[in-house]
């Protein structure tokens, strides 16, 4: 694997603490792989100017290097290529950012796509994705949800007792694969672990030779598979190999209970760098461990590969993103902190407040000035958990400076609300030295869209 590092050139000369020189994919490093300092002085990224960039869409801005998202997708099919003999699909987890570009974008570099609401299969089908190449989520899909994948030939991924009825009492063919939930404890926050097994999602292991008993006699339901997924943000990669041997151990039981099931989807969960302190592994390491779990498992059974999917979101759309904003106003409080607010905050990056996830920020407008100061970078919302960064590490910054926060193109996004009718920022694609906006900014009309005045209220 290419030491992506070793691309390095002098733009990289100010950013070196966010390019590991040992990191091999997108995921270890903390700026998108095309973030670079120009001549005056300025972060750019896929080539073009971020204060620029500002200027021209706005802040805040959601930015997403193309080339950072099309390596990670490219990392992930190449090292499934090499570490994993039989067949395999990649799947982007569109809950990590779902619109319109960024799903065209990976089922153009060969991805399938994972969606979890109608919403989300609505936005893969209108972005053209390939039906067959869509899986369907979700732990409490709606009757209407359940006809609409039917309705368009997407996998559904059965989570539940009430939805396998639901699927048998609609009589329609339709290609299921089973969730289960594989009791695999791993170490991250307790909201973003699904595989343990006090857990909403999936059936429980010691339910499946009932449940396929019950496909069984519903001839028009096809189990083309079992599916799984034990958490987000994991670094460590034991709980992935150990996957690999409850996975084919159900897939065995399947098929001993009558269901000639030929896939194993073993979910996402790869995490990425969002401080110097966060230690992920690769791409190639992740899938390797993933490939290995299952090719020993199978070995020991003597029994044939199995086709094999993953469903990644933050590990591709993480690294590829950044949010640029314009500095405001700043409050010293006299021997305990500064706080620096933004013209964003928790509306367009809930995860801090949400989970209490760290973040690195710089000074895309002038990249070289030392980091005198440590700062709070607040957000503009009212509440006071609204920090983006309880300490950031700056130069002294002014009013309109632009200030970027690295690793924002995960659950960033796709979480952002409208508290406090905020806006929801503008997203661009950028590529080459070209910006294409992929989201537009919301405008004030767009937030009373929705609204109804009844007639005894209106003036
Ligand atoms: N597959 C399934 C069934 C999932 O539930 C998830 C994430 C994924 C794949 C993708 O996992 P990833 O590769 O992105 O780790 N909002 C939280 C993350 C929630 C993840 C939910 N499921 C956050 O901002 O950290």
């Amino acid at each position: 694997m290419t030491c992506l590092a070793s691309t390095e050139n002098s733009g990289r000369r100010y950013l070196p603490a966010y390019f590991s020189p040992e990191a091999e994919s997108p995921n270890q490093q903390l700026l998108p792989l095309s973030a670079r300092g120009n001549d005056q002085d300025h972060l750019e990224v896929g080539g073009c100017d971020v204060p620029d960039l500002v200027e021209r869409f706005g802040s805040p801005l959601y930015i997403v290097d193309e080339l950072t998202l099309r390596t990670a997708c490219r990392q992930y099919l190449s090292a499934w290529k090499r570490f994993y003999p039989g067949p395999a699909q990649v799947l982007f987890a569109s809950k990590a950012w779902s619109c319109l570009a960024l799903c065209a974008l990976v089922a153009r570099e060969g991805l399938g796509v994972d969606v979890v609401s109608g919403g989300e299969l609505y936005t893969a089908l209108a972005a053209g994705v390939d039906p067959g190449r869509i899986y369907l989520h979700g732990n409490n899909k709606s009757r209407l949800e359940l006809e609409q994948g039917i309705e368009s030939g997407v996998t559904i991924v059965v989570d539940n007792w009430l939805e396998l009825e639901t699927l048998a009492s609609l009589g329609r063919q339709v290609t299921i694969f089973l969730r289960l939930t594989p009791g695999i404890e791993c170490h991250t926050h307790q909201y973003i672990r699904t595989g343990h097994l006090d857990s909403k999602f999936g059936f429980d292991l010691q339910q499946l030779s009932e449940v396929c008993q019950f496909i069984r006699q519903h001839s028009h339901l096809y189990c083309r598979g079992l599916h799984a997924h034990i958490g987000s943000q994991i670094f460590e990669l034991q709980p992935h190999q150990d996957l690999g041997e409850v996975m084919v151990q159900a897939l065995v039981a399947t098929r001993e209970a009558g269901l000639p099931v030929e896939a194993l989807n073993l979910g996402g969960g790869l995490g990425i760098s969002y401080t110097e302190t966060d230690d992920p592994p690769s791409i190639g390491a992740w899938v390797e461990q993933v490939a290995q779990g299952v090719i020993e498992a199978c070995g020991r059974r003597g029994i044939p590969l199995p086709e094999l999917l993953c469903e990644p979101g933050r590990s591709l759309v993480g690294p590829a993103g950044i949010t640029a904003y314009r500095v405001g106003s700043r409050k010293e409080v006299p021997g305990v902190r500064t706080y620096l607010s933004v013209d964003g905050g928790m509306s367009d990056n809930p995860r801090p407040i949400t989970y209490q996830s760290t973040y690195r920020a710089l000074m895309a407008n002038c990249l070289s000035a030392p980091l005198t100061q440590v700062v709070t970078v607040a957000g503009k919302h009212c509440e006071s958990g609204d920090v983006l960064i309880a300490q950031a590490q700056l130069p002294p910054a002014v009013a309109g400076d632009i200030l970027v926060v690295a690793g924002t193109g995960a659950y960033n996004y796709s979480m952002a609300s409208n508290y406090n009718r905020i806006c929801r920022p503008a997203a661009v694609l950028v590529y080459a030295g070209d910006a294409s906006l992929i989201l537009r900014r919301e405008t004030y009309l767009d937030l009373v869209r929705q609204d109804l005045l009844p007639p005894h209220l209106a003036f």
